[in-house]
């Protein structure tokens, strides 16, 4: 516990470096099953910011999942840690001026909650990608859903680890395949330009 700790307020705040970046940062926050296209929409979001001149940084589950959350797995304790930290690290690239875009299936509305608590007003984007579980279980990219049912990877989400729908994202986005990423990501950088955040 960080007990006996005072708060210093420095010179230089999230104004400033937001004003030398010349954009506005938020953080958009992509949520769905794994295979649902979270981190692929991320990633063509980024490139059409990046494209348009804006300082970006993507935060994706199986990367965090290498370096700094290496010490968590999956059950609900380790998935609560993992999004709670994430949420700490979000809110540092927000004041850093940098628009963030996190993907994490982030399965429980409670988590979600608290990320968006730790933001102010507005700059918390919670993006549903909304893509049917056998979809996601056929298209199953790195096989995990193949070895989730068969039962050697336990606690997956949608199999045997609940995935609590979004009740009021920003942004509900159906990504079954019937559009491309590219068309998909468009709906997500048009939402940021008509709320004028770009
Ligand atoms: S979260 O639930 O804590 O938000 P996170 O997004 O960081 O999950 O990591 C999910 C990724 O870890 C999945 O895309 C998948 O590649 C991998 N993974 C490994 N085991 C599991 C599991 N039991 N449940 C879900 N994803 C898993």
């Amino acid at each position: 516990m960080s007990d006996n700790t005072v708060w210093h307020a420095h010179k230089i705040c999230r104004q400033h470096r937001e004003s030398l970046n010349g954009q506005r940062s938020c953080l958009l926050w992509f949520t769905g099953l794994s295979g649902s296209g979270k981190s692929t929409i991320a990633g063509v979001v980024e490139e059409r910011l990046h494209a348009l001149g804006k300082l970006t940084y993507l935060l994706d589950g199986d990367n965090v999942r290498k370096g700094m959350n290496g010490d968590l797995g999956f059950s609900d304790a380790d998935r609560i840690e993992n999004i709670r930290r994430i949420g700490e690290m979000s809110r540092l690239f927000v004041d850093a001026g940098v628009i963030t875009l996190s993907a994490f299936i982030s399965p429980f509305r409670s988590e979600r909650a608290a990320v968006r608590q730790l933001l102010q007003d507005g700059d918390f984007i919670e993006v549903f990608i909304d893509a049917p579980l056998d979809t996601c279980e056929s298209r199953d990219p790195k096989g995990l859903y193949q070895r989730a049912r068969s039962g050697e990877i336990r606690n997956f989400t949608g199999i045997d680890s609940p995935y609590e729908v979004p009740e009021s994202p920003e942004l509900h986005v159906i990504n079954d395949g019937t559009r491309s990423p590219s068309e998909v990501a468009a709906t997500v950088v048009d939402y940021l330009r008509d709320r004028r955040f770009i």
